[in-house]
């Protein structure tokens, strides 16, 4: 009897053949609950070290353990069938050398199950995403806006919009691309310079931030489900399901004060003798 499950999980380079193609469909997951809702629709999921801030209120990633990131990542594993799933390497774990990134990136893939990681920055991080390529790692790039370095940028914004940023931006892409990164997500970057690298590399590009240029979207799923206080311009909000739950809750409180919840169909009967 086959032990192949009937729907076999996108890979990394399922996800790379698409260049060009039906644009590819992303969004973060953190949970195992999210992952299975978000599962049938999107080509691949992020298990983003965004989960710092938006899971536990932290002011930017740079906090974010590859603790964090092994426990969700197995989580939204275990919530999904049928997308590639990939988990960022969080800041610190990676960026000392090549050594250190395949370390950390080994016991990702092992610990999680996930089939490909993603990590920040261009030609600084090349020889790495060589070397992790070469070994067995899939590796999804990011350029533009890396939320990692904002000790260095001072503020989430936008960049690649005068002439000189948007020229190191497109060598950051071209440099991992060349190294063999599978995709490249491209944030907060002005839309000509997203059409140029798209046009450019053979691996797909995934915006956000990016513009319609790309090759696919991602965004941050409870950014674009209305749960978060403040989102970039770049963000659209397809639902707003923060007043919902309020809504929801109030009415539970109301309902526990007034003794009306649980009702007699929330109860267990004793079992007849
Ligand atoms: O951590 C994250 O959620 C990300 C996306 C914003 C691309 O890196």
């Amino acid at each position: 009897m086959s032990v192949q499950s009937a729907a076999r999980r996108l890979t990394a380079p399922d996800i790379r053949a698409r260049k060009g193609g039906e644009p590819i469909v992303s969004l973060t997951a953190y949970h195992a609950h999210t992952a299975r809702l978000i599962d049938p629709h999107v080509d691949f999921m992020l298990v983003g070290d965004s989960l710092g801030m938006v899971m536990h209120g932290m002011e930017t990633t740079v906090p974010v353990t590859v603790e964090m990131m092994i426990l969700q990542g197995q989580a939204v594993m275990r919530g999904s069938s049928h997308a590639l799933v990939v988990v960022d390497l969080p800041f610190g774990s990676y960026e000392g050398s090549p050594q250190q990134a395949f370390a950390t990136a080994s016991r990702v893939l092992k610990e999680t199950g996930a089939g490909a990681v993603k990590l920040e920055g261009g030609r600084r991080m090349a020889e790495t995403v060589r070397f992790l390529a070469d070994r067995g790692v899939p590796v999804m790039g990011h350029v533009g806006l890396t939320p990692q370095a904002i000790n260095t940028l001072g503020s989430f914004k936008a960049l690649g919009r005068d002439e000189a940023s948007a020229a190191l931006i497109l060598d950051d892409a071209r440099s991992i691309a060349e190294a063999g990164a599978f995709s490249i997500v491209l944030e907060a970057i002005s839309e000509p310079l997203a059409r140029q690298i798209t046009d450019e590399v053979a691996p797909p590009t995934i915006g956000i931030g990016g513009s319609v240029a790309c090759d696919g979207q991602i965004l941050v799923l409870e950014d674009m489900l209305g749960l978060s206080d403040r989102v970039p311009r770049f963000v659209k909000k397809f639902a707003d399901i923060g007043p919902a739950i309020g809504a929801a809750v109030e009415s539970y409180a109301q309902e526990v004060r007034a003794r009306t919840f649980p009702g007699p169909e929330h109860v267990y009967a004793p079992k007849k003798a």
